[in-house]
């Protein structure tokens, strides 16, 4: 037998120890147990997995959802791929830009036949006197109309208000990717000098006050004025798959069961650099109907931007927190407030005015 050279058994016991701290590291590190997990999700019988089996599961995704964001963008893999072409996009009506550096560009994403949501937004928190309070600017971003009358309507709205943008596509919801585009692309062209840019929907109702109050004190404090994105995060949000749903997505559109970490549509909060950003990377990433997710998502994953929760400050449904704000409860924290009509509209501003003052 020959003699065992000590240096060899030095290297053969390092290596050793190499190869399996290797094996043990890649067992341990929860993104390669979640992902060879995953590759049987969409085929998991729930019934055969304890709850503690689907908690664990869901703490998981969590964890890989809140690290770090990294460079690689998750993309719908589609039959075929489109994009939208945001420089062809042509405005049949364009707004007033911005004439000097604001603090806030507000953005509302409306349906040309809204027009008595958007008299309510001008008349309730987002009023010329506020504007002016805020050093802020709003616009009301639509598309093209079936209708002589509309388009009439929405003419004078404009002459009139100065606040409306009319991109030419269709306004219908598998549109609203394109409406999204376009006010991103409006924003960025029009008022690049200006902090943020506030994203939302005209059936939002806003505490214009306290939003301001937030992102000057909280915001901007700690997370500065660049490649800001804050709103209601949904971390992993199911796919709907319920063919007879208005916002059925099928495997072939989105093969993964859920999306990934990305912000309601109904308000958001972005600084201009990342407006700036997300247009420039809408020319190169594919096209998905699901606005929210286009934008917040996928858009976001490719310009490397993580959302910031402010999930605590929403109402998104009638719920119990809507009660307590509409019965005089001071102490709410709601600054996004979801409203099924303009009655509710007016009610919800003139609690958030009574809460102010
Ligand atoms: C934006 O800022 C640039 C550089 O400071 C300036 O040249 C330009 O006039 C500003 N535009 C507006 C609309 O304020
Ligand atoms: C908008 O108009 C431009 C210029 O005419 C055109 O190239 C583009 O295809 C139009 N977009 C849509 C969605 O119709
Ligand atoms: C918008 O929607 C209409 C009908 O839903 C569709 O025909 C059209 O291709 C879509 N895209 C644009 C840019 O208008
Ligand atoms: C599917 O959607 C329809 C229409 O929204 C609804 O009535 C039905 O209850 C849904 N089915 C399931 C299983 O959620
Ligand atoms: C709600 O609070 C405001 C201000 O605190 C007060 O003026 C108003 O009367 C209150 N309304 C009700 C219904 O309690």
């Amino acid at each position: 037998m020959l003699p065992r050279h000590p240096l060899i058994l030095k290297i053969t016991t390092i290596c050793t120890t190499v190869v399996l701290a290797g094996v043990l590291f890649y067992n341990r590190n929860p993104n390669t147990v979640v992902h060879r997990r995953l590759m049987y999700l969409p085929t998991m019988q729930v019934g055969r997995y304890s709850f503690s089996d689907i908690t664990a599961l869901v703490q998981e995704l969590n964890a890989i959802q809140n690290s770090p964001p990294t460079t690689t963008t998750e993309e719908p893999i589609h039959a075929i791929e489109t994009y939208v072409d945001g420089e062809a996009i042509t405005f049949d009506i364009d707004a007033e830009p911005c004439l000097k550096s604001h603090y806030l560009l507000i953005y509302v994403h409306s349906d040309p036949g809204n027009a008595e949501r958007r008299r309510v937004i001008r008349t309730t928190w987002a009023s010329n006197e506020i504007l002016k309070l805020h050093g802020a600017k709003l616009i009301f971003v639509t598309g093209q109309v079936e209708t002589l009358d509309m388009q009439a309507s929405l003419d004078f709205e404009s002459q009139l208000h100065k606040d409306i943008i009319q991109a030419n596509f269709t306004d219908t919801y598998r549109n609203l990717t394109y409406k999204a585009i376009s006010g991103l692309r409006w924003a960025q062209e029009n008022c690049p000098n200006t902090t943020y840019v506030l994203k939302t929907d005209d059936d939002i109702v806003v505490d214009i006050h306290r939003v301001v109050r937030l992102m000057k004190a909280y915001i901007e404090n700690k997370w500065g004025k660049k490649n800001i994105l804050a709103g209601y995060i949904w971390p992993h949000m199911n796919v709907d798959r319920n063919k007879s749903s208005k916002w059925y997505v099928s495997p072939e559109e989105f093969p993964k069961p859920f999306y990934l970490k990305y912000c309601s549509g109904s308000s958001y909060l972005m600084s201009t650099d990342v407006v700036a950003k997300f247009y420039t990377n809408s020319l190169t990433v594919p096209f998905f109907w699901i606005d929210d997710y286009y934008v917040t998502g996928m858009l976001a994953s490719a310009a490397g931007v993580t959302p910031t929760s402010l999930n605590d400050r929403y109402i998104l449904e009638n719920n119990a927190d809507m009660a307590a704000l509409l019965q005089n409860d001071s102490k709410t924290r709601f600054v996004f407030v979801h409203s099924p009509d303009t009655i509710t509209s007016n009610f919800v501003w003139k609690k958030f005015l009574e809460r102010w003052g």
